[in-house]
């Protein structure tokens, strides 16, 4: 797009470039979020989805993480909308806030360095297959709680994320599951994971090695919309994943709602997307979309 915010000024894409040495690229030393804005033709505007739970959550990477941001939330809010205005955008969007420690050192002491803090937008479509894709359970583990701070979305703990999801593609799989150390399943690469089974919905709790995804928290907020589907949340087991009725993916960045179909050469259910994953997708699209009244307060208008 045309412009990136940048500590507090809107520059052309081009110029928004760093340094060799900046520390962020060698050392993994940035918080991130991952933000969607729906365009809706019905009210001709385009809404951000819970700008605010993201903001939250990049505020809480970085004090986890010990890097400092130099904006409030409610000045990165205003930013977002600044830079989706500028750039025109009417369409679906994705956005990535990136802090990084900016400094140019090769010191690993990163308190007193300096951290820059930009926003991107991004045209954006569906990046996981949305008639469901096909996930292997890869030998790789998440990496633990007690090892990293796994609810901070943190840039250099993504390589773990990669290194799955390279295993996968080149086993010609779409998507990697990761095990928590404790052989219970965590999540995806980039995606939180639910399986429904007798009509009840399952996803593994947020102590297990996952991120909190917000896109989680909105499928268990809404589920009870959808004829009382109860969510429990509870460790699961890879063979519960195989004798699932459904699993599917959820995820702000790449999944929104995706059915995952096959894991590790099973066929789940039947093979196709199932009605329960179907029922949570349609509903969370309305949701996203200002569709449903009652979540409007998750959608911030940019026009
Ligand atoms: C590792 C990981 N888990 C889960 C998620 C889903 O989080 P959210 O729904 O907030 O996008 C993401 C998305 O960025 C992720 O990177």
């Amino acid at each position: 797009m045309k412009y990136v915010w940048m500590d507090g000024k809107l520059i052309p894409e081009k110029e928004a470039v760093i340094p060799i040495l900046t520390h962020a690229l060698h050392y993994g030393t940035s918080v991130f979020e991952g933000i969607r804005a729906y365009w809706s033709s019905d009210s001709n505007n385009l809404y951000i989805f819970r700008a605010r739970d993201h903001y939250i959550r990049f505020r809480n990477s970085a004090k986890i993480m010990g890097i400092r941001i130099n904006y409030s939330i409610d000045e990165l809010i205003k930013a977002t909308v600044e830079l989706l205005k500028a750039n025109e955008v009417h369409e679906n969007v994705y956005i990535r806030p990136i802090t990084f420690v900016s400094a140019s050192t090769v010191n690993l002491d990163i308190r007193n360095l300096e951290t820059s803090t930009a926003i991107i937008a991004i045209p954006f479509g569906h990046y996981l297959e949305p008639k469901g894709v096909r996930a292997k359970v890869v030998s790789w583990l998440r990496v633990h709680n007690s090892m990293f701070p796994m609810k901070a979305k943190v840039g250099g703990i993504y390589v773990n994320s990669v290194i799955a999801l390279l295993d996968a593609k080149v086993s010609g799989f779409d998507e990697a599951i990761l095990l928590n150390r404790d052989g219970y399943v965590a999540e995806g690469s980039g995606e939180n994971i639910f399986i429904v089974k007798d009509g009840v919905l399952y996803t593994p709790p947020t102590y297990d090695s996952i991120l909190e995804g917000i896109t989680r928290d909105t499928v268990i907020t809404i589920a009870r919309d959808l004829g009382g589907l109860t969510v429990i949340e509870k460790r699961i087991t890879r063979e519960e994943l195989y004798t699932a009725d459904e699993v599917f993916f959820t995820g702000g960045t790449a999944a929104e709602v995706t059915p995952v179909v096959n894991i590790d050469g099973r066929v789940i259910g039947n093979g196709e997307p199932g009605p329960v994953t179907l029922k949570v997708r349609s509903y969370y699209m309305d949701v996203v979309h200002g569709k449903v009244s009652k979540y409007m307060n998750w959608l911030m208008p940019v026009y």
